[in-house]
């Protein structure tokens, strides 16, 4: 048995949310879609599986074949809300279709004490994340009741003999009362996982195995100078530091004073080999002209990966190239389940052109961003660029509405760096996960100084989010927006009229484009 906690994702927008949770308790996950097959389960050879929610109602969908193989497996299974219905359904219990919704609080009471609710007395109330219509009516041989909610008699359910436990809440999520004690049952009570996946042994871990892929061969690195690239950056110049040469391109499309900042914190501060490559001519020529975003991702894409053959052609016998692809990005490209499509194609995984000559080399591949963080600072790396809002790959590409210019972009640059700038000045920086500027191709009517202005709009976001697959809206004090908005129809030419974005992702994406 490995020390894996399998996780089957039936479309819903929590399921890296346990993935999470499970890791943070120390114990490795993988998400993998509902339409895994038996060999590719039995080669992951997990300690437990957890069936994820979804949008989907078992009462209308016909079911899913891999009930079949994996429910008589004798694999300890958690299944959370839809997970617990396809349970429900396949050991012929009865589920039913409300419609009274279940959505956001409820209170959770503990029926019965069992290995799950370890910890937590019979009888106890806890405050729980529902999110369901439909609702186990019947309970299904061999199982037995864990707990009610006003709306739902049964709310948790389990068999001992098949070591099966469902809960219809959320405990991955942060609002449900001891949800990270009963996730944290089920890996050591039930599937007697070990606390294995720590920040020292995932450094070694990836280490080791760069080594053996690489071997001695080398690299190049696609750094760009955020998070990401800059954690793989130093994780290889610790496996393999003397084959390893780090190219940054200079786009044109990065934000003010980056290529300086990423060339003092690179070779200067982390001290690892860097070679720059200026590249915004190219850039701007392969993008005249062109709107739509796919196409600029897919050009900028590209264009990259172009370049980078070009130099590794020049340093002579690159086999690799590696680049800071993360486990979102990866899960977000791949269809998985019923809900994702590919909504945008993540220039990391999505646009690699087919027939790209350079080997992959992606060691930060299966980790969540947090966990890249932690791995950071672990190494050394300081905390100013681990604090780092991430910036997309295509840069500002995706953030000009429309053809892409030098004037729009220096705009931009400069909009973006008061925005920013003010949002460290008053401490709000580290309280937003993500910030950014976009340019609006159109312009508006304004008056400065008698002067009648008629110029381009441009407008701020401000996003929270944990997993930056949902987002909430931050809401920055108007007094701050009003702050910034002046300074930024001051300070820089050509912008009339500055706008904030309050819109949430869903449905609003996080970039614009
Ligand atoms: P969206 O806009 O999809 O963004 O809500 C989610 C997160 O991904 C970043 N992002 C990208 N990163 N290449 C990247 O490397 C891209 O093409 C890309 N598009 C979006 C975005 O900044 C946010 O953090």
């Amino acid at each position: 048995m490995s020390n894996l906690i399998l996780i089957i994702d039936f479309g819903s927008q929590y399921t890296q949310l346990i993935a999470r949770r499970v890791r943070e308790s120390g114990v490795y996950s993988v998400v993998k879609s509902n339409s895994i097959s038996k060999k590719e389960l039995f080669d992951l050879n997990p300690a437990g599986i957890i069936l994820s929610g979804g949008p989907d109602s078992i009462t209308l969908k016909k079911k899913n074949n891999l009930s079949k193989n994996i429910l008589n497996l004798n694999i300890p299974i958690l299944g959370i809300c839809y997970g617990m219905q396809l349970i429900t359904d396949f050991f012929k219990g009865k589920v039913k279709s409300s419609q009274k919704k279940e959505f956001g609080h409820a209170i959770f009471n503990i029926g019965k004490s069992s290995k799950l609710f370890y910890g937590l007395k019979k009888g106890k109330n806890l405050n729980v994340w529902m999110s369901h219509s439909d609702k186990v009516i019947q309970l299904p041989k061999g199982f037995e009741s864990l707990g009610s909610s006003s709306n739902t008699k049964f709310a948790a359910m389990y068999s001992s003999e098949k070591n099966i436990y469902c809960l219809q809440f959320h405990p991955e999520v942060t609002h449900t009362d001891n949800g990270k004690n009963i996730i944290e049952n089920f890996l050591f009570r039930i599937c007697a996982c070990k606390k294995s996946w720590t920040t020292k042994n995932i450094i070694n871990d990836i280490i080791n195995n760069i080594k053996i892929q690489v071997s001695n061969k080398k690299v190049i690195l696609a750094l760009s100078g955020g998070v990401d690239s800059t954690v793989v950056a130093a994780l290889l110049n610790k496996a393999i530091s003397k084959k390893l040469t780090c190219i940054f391109i200079n786009t044109g499309l990065m934000r003010k004073n980056e290529v300086s900042e990423v060339k003092e914190n690179i070779s200067k501060k982390l001290g690892i080999k860097l070679i720059t490559i200026e590249a915004s001519t190219i850039f701007f020529n392969k993008l005249k002209n062109i709107r739509d975003p796919e196409k600029k991702r897919k050009i900028i894409g590209a264009t990259f990966i172009r370049i980078f053959e070009r130099e590794a052609k020049k340093l002579k016998n690159i086999d690799f190239l590696a680049q800071g692809t993360i486990y979102p990005d990866v899960i977000e490209s791949s269809s998985i389940g019923s809900k994702s499509e590919v909504i945008k194609s993540h220039h990391n995984v999505g646009g690699l052109p087919r027939d790209m000559k350079l080997k992959l080399v992606e060691p930060i591949r299966l980790l969540f961003k947090d966990e890249v963080r932690k791995i950071g600072k672990s190494l050394g790396i300081p905390s100013s660029l681990i604090e780092r809002h991430p910036f997309p790959g295509p840069g500002l590409a995706v953030r000009i509405i429309g053809d892409i210019t030098k004037e729009k972009v220096e705009i931009l640059q400069d909009v973006d760096s008061i925005f920013i700038e003010e949002l460290r000045n008053h401490d709000l920086y580290n309280k937003i996960s993500q910030a950014l500027a976009v340019f609006l191709p159109i312009k508006s009517v304004g008056v400065m100084g008698d002067q009648r202005q008629y110029n381009y709009v441009v407008a701020l976001r401000a996003v929270k989010t944990i997993d930056f697959m949902t987002a909430t809206v931050s809401e920055i004090p108007y007094n701050i927006l009003n702050k910034i908005s002046t300074r930024i129809v001051n300070e820089v030419t050509g912008v009339a009229r500055v706008v904030y974005d309050i819109t949430s992702k869903p449905p609003g994406t996080i970039e614009w484009e």
